[in-house]
């Protein structure tokens, strides 16, 4: 770069500095009831600003220098061999799921009508892409609390055409990870951790996402670091990681990032498929594929956020504690959230499920906090059988399974709700969802 341009580049960076602290940094009080608090959000500061213009004004626009570094940066903060950034949380889940698919595993791989057993109290691209796909998704029924699959039932669910089990640590909470470890390695099942909502949890000291074959992750604003849009597939396979590269980028064969010719050394080497020998290794392609690529300028937002994971998710876990100490004189009245034995959660949201006699419904205590301008959630789909999408699979009575009952399921679908814990809130906002549930809880103890 000559060196106007640098003069350039640096004035315009000290601006987007200046310009965060003018632009971003709210500075209106916070008036409880009036001000709203959102269940999660964007946290940042003038570091990913920087980030982002800088790498606007580069202008590779593509796979870059700075997904190189969040990709690097990534594996060796969770402590996985391969990282591959996409463009959401649901592409990576498309991604992990599709790359068992692939014909390179030989008998390992899944075929059309083979079973897959995850829960139905989840995110819907969780399960999507087995329904895509043509797979059977197997339904199995959570724990009231920890919100995770009930591992007693998971031999229930279990059949010769069992091949895979892909869940996701729910809100955050690490699901029992030795019990589903031993039923996949007994039963020579695969593994897929959707680590969307749990980046920085630990399950006997080791972060989840590193347990599985594969794991992902969402960098969608509400997690718990953002790029706008953007996920991430990890492994610790080397096979695997590059399925899922050649998967990501149109199917290629090839493995050059952007840019880049010959990495192998031997592009017009190659003799594959029926394609003439020395054909192209760029323009081979071994897989039906996708683009699921995510752009420079979104990685460069991840890497100014990365550095903030753990002070995030420490602060995930303080709002947590303070909401929880806070509320747990209610234990009669609410199901309230506790992490699955020997975990460390890095909290997505405080689950709150309202008990059968409590005296109220699910409906009167989210339409108090809302009114008080305090956002909420449900426990996102609830009853995944239960939504639309479902309705012609429900009709035909097939392409799923349900091993047992749904009856958690279905009680959380009715009666759970979250409120959040993200980092942006402070104790200030926190009293006042205390507050109000404290208010409403007085209000209607005599209907009980
Ligand atoms: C558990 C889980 N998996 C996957 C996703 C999808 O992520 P994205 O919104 O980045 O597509 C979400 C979304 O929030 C989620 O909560």
């Amino acid at each position: 770069m000559n060196k106007s341009a640098l003069n350039l580049k640096k004035k315009i960076l000290e601006l987007t500095s200046e310009y965060y602290q003018v632009a971003h940094r709210d500075r209106t009080p916070f008036v409880p009831g009036k001000s709203r608090i959102p269940y999660s959000g964007r946290v940042f500061n003038e570091e990913e600003l920087i980030n982002l213009v800088d790498s606007s004004l580069e202008f590779w626009l593509s796979y870059g220098r700075y997904s190189k570094k969040f990709e690097e940066k990534f594996a060796d903060f969770i402590g996985v061999k391969h990282f591959s950034l996409v463009n959401s949380g649901s592409s990576a889940n498309l991604l992990a799921f599709m790359v068992l698919t692939s014909d390179k595993l030989r008998e390992r791989k899944i075929n059309r009508n083979d079973e897959v057993i995850t829960v139905a109290a989840a995110f819907p691209t969780t399960i999507a892409p087995i329904v895509q796909y043509g797979a059977v998704p197997v339904f199995v029924d959570i724990e009231l609390g920890t919100y995770n699959i009930d591992v007693s039932l998971l031999e229930e669910a279990l059949t010769k055409r069992t091949k895979a089990v892909m869940l996701a640590h729910n809100m955050g909470n690490p699901f029992n990870v030795d019990a589903v470890k031993d039923f996949c390695k007994k039963n020579n099942l695969w593994l897929i951790e959707d680590n969307c909502d749990a980046l920085g949890s630990k399950y006997r000291g080791q972060y989840t996402g590193t347990f599985g074959d594969i794991a992902t992750s969402s960098f969608y604003p509400p997690h718990h670091i953002t790029m706008g849009e953007g996920g991430g597939v990890y492994t610790n396979s080397s096979e695997l990681s590059q399925i899922i590269n050649s998967l990501r980028d149109w199917g290629r064969d090839c493995w050059c990032s952007s840019g880049k010719d010959n990495t192998c050394r031997k592009r017009f080497g190659w003799k594959l498929g029926e394609l003439p020998s020395g054909y192209d290794h760029k323009y081979i392609f071994s897989h039906f594929g996708y683009n699921l690529k995510a752009t420079d300028m979104q990685a460069a937002i991840g890497c100014a956020q990365l550095n903030k994971l753990q002070k995030f998710s420490d602060s995930r876990s303080k709002n947590f504690k303070f909401l929880y100490d806070q509320l747990k004189e209610f234990e009669d009245i609410f199901y309230l959230p506790h992490a699955t034995p020997d975990t460390n959660p890095s909290w997505f949201g405080f689950v709150l499920t309202v008990r059968e006699d409590s005296g109220f419904t699910r409906k009167d205590i989210i339409d108090s906090l809302e009114k008080n301008n305090i956002q909420t959630r449900m426990l996102f789909a609830g009853n995944l059988l239960k939504q639309p999408c479902f309705d012609s699979m429900r009709e035909k009575g097939g392409g799923f399974r349900v091993a047992g009952s749904l009856n958690m399921t279905d009680y959380v679908m009715n009666n759970t709700f979250w409120v959040g814990v993200y980092p942006g809130m402070d104790e200030i906002r926190l009293k006042t969802i205390v507050d109000c549930i404290k208010n409403f809880v007085s209000n209607n103890l005599n209907n009980k």
